[in-house]
């Protein structure tokens, strides 16, 4: 492999993070007591919407956390779409509950509401759609089902930090409004990832955000191994160390003051590959459909037929030119513990077909031009 000149993703790190890391250290706060983790959680609340927030050592624990907060466990069955990553379903396992799993849209490559019903039984507790690379799954539609047969919506947030649906509200006095909310207030609970390559990152982290106020005191109280507050180590329940640190939470709130910034550059980096590559024969462009804000986590484009290579010969000739891609996730219904077989057709051909592109924050409008013209070249 030769030298990566232009990565997949690169996180901004160049406001306040060294400062508030510093300080950390300075003050000797750099487990989970310190004054950044409990300021980060209030200013994400607000970022979203929420009530509540509650830190979490990354994404994954932040999703176990919320299902069993929920009290989701054995015997029971959550909807999870098939092309997602493995942590949504794995958080599932964890609890002993089952992952079901329901293919994609086509559009969106969220999952498909028009096939949850067809999966839901008298087990089913929850559906937990996910916002695959920044683009909302069909929330409305999601709450409609979930009313109906009294389930419970985690949405998986991890990839999309400040995307927006928008509903339209009709009062009773007549007309109509429209409301907007962000992805991961919608539901029950939502939940975060601050990975590396997020739209946010603090390292390793991740973050629940809710409405409730039960949820979100189950979820401190398991985060911190199930123990009374007011009875120091009691433990009624067997709980987890989920806790965040000071230090990633220091950096969180760096991050968090130019958040916005960061989602403007991912839609004008989005919107630049857009208009290059619009006329591609062979290549499908991801979509922002009109009730959503798509915050274009990864820049993910379907490689078909008409291109004339396959996506992975595509990502290997870019390669060779120190252009780093990544391959969409494997479909949960062909990964051995998930094997399963159904109507999985959209959520096939999109990991089969899918190729992620250069999309971090940093990305130069020269690095997409070079990146397209590659792109152009390698048509076969
Ligand atoms: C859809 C989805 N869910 C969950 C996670 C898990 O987050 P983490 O890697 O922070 O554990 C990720 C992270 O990559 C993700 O993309």
């Amino acid at each position: 492999m030769g030298i990566i000149k232009i990565p997949v993703a690169r996180p901004e790190l160049n406001g306040n993070e060294l400062k508030y890391v510093v300080r950390c250290v300075k003050d000797n706060w750099i487990s989970s007591i310190g004054s950044f983790v409990q300021k980060f959680e209030n200013e994400f609340a607000d970022f979203c919407g929420t009530k509540y927030a509650v830190s979490a050592f990354n994404g994954t624990v932040a999703l176990h956390l919320a299902l069993v907060s929920l009290e989701i466990g054995k015997g029971d069955e959550v909807i999870v779409p098939d092309l997602t990553f493995v942590a949504t379903a794995n958080t599932v396992s964890y609890t002993g509950a089952k992952p079901v799993f329901v293919d994609i849209d086509k559009r969106t490559w969220c999952i498909d509401t028009e096939k949850i019903e067809k999966k839901i039984t008298r087990r089913t507790k929850a559906i937990i759609p996910v916002h695959l690379y920044g683009h909302p799954a069909n929330m409305e539609r999601i709450l409609d089902i979930a009313r109906k047969h009294k389930l419970y919506v985690i949405e998986d947030a991890a990839e999309a930090h400040g995307a927006e649906v928008k509903f339209e509200i009709r009062p009773p006095a007549g007309g109509s409004e429209l409301r907007i909310k962000k992805v991961g207030s919608i539901g029950d609970v939502g939940c975060f990832s601050f990975y590396g390559n997020k739209i946010i990152t603090t390292g390793e982290g991740g973050m629940i955000v809710t409405n409730s106020k039960k949820a979100a005191s189950a979820a401190r109280f398991l985060r911190n191994q199930a123990m009374l507050e007011k009875r120091k180590y009691f433990h009624p329940k067997v709980g987890f160390n989920y806790r965040m640190t000071n230090l990633q939470a220091a950096i969180g709130c760096a991050q968090l003051e130019k958040i916005n910034i960061i989602i403007s550059k991912k839609r004008q980096i989005a919107k630049t590959y857009e208009e290059l590559l619009m006329n591609v024969k062979g290549i499908t462009l991801p979509v922002e459909e009109e009730w959503a804000k798509n915050v274009y986590w990864m820049y993910t484009i379907v490689v078909g037929k008409e291109y004339g290579i396959s996506s992975t010969g595509l990502a290997r000739k870019l390669l060779a030119e120190g252009i780093e891609t990544r391959p969409v996730f494997y479909p949960m219904h062909l990964l051995p513990d998930y094997k399963t077989k159904g109507d999985f057709k959209v959520s096939t051909t999109v990991a089969r077909c899918g190729l992620t592109l250069p999309s971090g924050s940093t990305l130069k409008t020269s690095d997409i031009e070079y990146i397209v013209k590659l792109i152009k070249r390698f048509r076969g």
